[in-house]
């Protein structure tokens, strides 16, 4: 089953698993709860998370979900004592309301915040959590590139509905709809500074996540230049350092809210 625009590369996803796992750590150690009976951990991915969201709760019936039929047998592979489930986020309901809904690095792949935040918020159970970490790289180099280049090449055409992930809403915004929801909301944004191995780390990086839409939509051929021709208009904002490393500085917005 394929329900997300995107497609998925496990391995070259789990290239950079440490400095991807660490904001999900951040995240988990911010959830105000000691114990939970149901954890959902939502857009699951290859399940990393997953594994340490068991160890965390290890009571818990722990259910991972995802749109990637990929990206779910890995999880499947290296979780065996949680279960999984393939599905949208927007029309994902649980049979029981849970106590966490955890999301690691996900929900920016789908739009319509203003519907998916409170939909989430209302299927949680009594005193339960709504814990997300999100990029919020959408106008850095990174990202922006990925677009301006998809514009201006010969592969344009083929680029004009690339489902790259969306714009994130302002703070504020998700403040204002989140708070009057919760009995307590802690939000805050942390910027990471990565350090990359190799070459072209940066693209190698991007062609894990957020580039993986613009590639899967070219051909072999046009997919090489279109990489390449992103690739070099990166360079000059992320420079190989002397010793060989590639800085790129990462921000992420965390939202944790609480129902009453
Ligand atoms: C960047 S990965 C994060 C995986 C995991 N949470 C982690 O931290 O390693 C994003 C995941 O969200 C899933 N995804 C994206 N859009 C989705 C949607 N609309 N419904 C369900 N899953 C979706 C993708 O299949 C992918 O596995």
């Amino acid at each position: 089953m394929a329900i997300t625009a995107a497609s998925w590369d496990p391995a070259q996803y789990l290239r950079f698993a440490g400095e991807r796992l660490r904001p999900a750590i951040d995240l988990m150690g911010r959830v105000p709860l000691a114990t939970a009976a149901r954890v959902v951990d939502l857009g699951c991915g290859t399940g990393n998370v997953t594994a340490i969201l068991r160890e965390r709760f290890p009571d818990a019936d722990v259910l991972g979900v995802d749109g990637s039929d990929d990206m779910l047998a890995k999880a499947r592979a290296s979780v065996p004592g949680a279960t999984f489930e393939a599905a949208d986020f927007g029309t994902w309901t649980p049979a029981t309301p849970p106590d966490l809904i955890y999301s690691n690095a996900a929900l920016h792949w789908s739009g319509d915040h203003e519907t998916l935040f409170p939909r989430l918020v209302s299927l949680l159970a009594p005193g339960g959590v709504l814990a997300v970490q999100m990029p919020a790289m959408h106008n850095e180099p990174l990202r922006a590139l990925q677009n301006e280049v998809a514009a201006k090449g010969p592969w344009a055409p083929l680029l004009a509905d690339a489902g790259f992930a969306r714009g994130l809403l302002s703070v504020g915004e998700y403040y204002d709809m989140l708070r009057p929801r919760f009995a307590e909301l802690d939000m805050w944004e942390t910027i990471y500074l990565h350090v990359l191995q190799g070459p072209d780390a940066v693209t190698e990086w991007a062609a894990g996540s957020s580039l993986r839409p613009f590639l899967d939509k070219l051909p072999p051929g046009l997919r090489e230049e279109y990489r390449a021709a992103y690739s070099a208009a990166l360079a000059p904002h992320y420079p190989r350092r002397k010793d060989g490393t590639t800085l790129l500085p990462f921000r992420r917005l965390f939202i944790v809210g609480r129902v009453a």
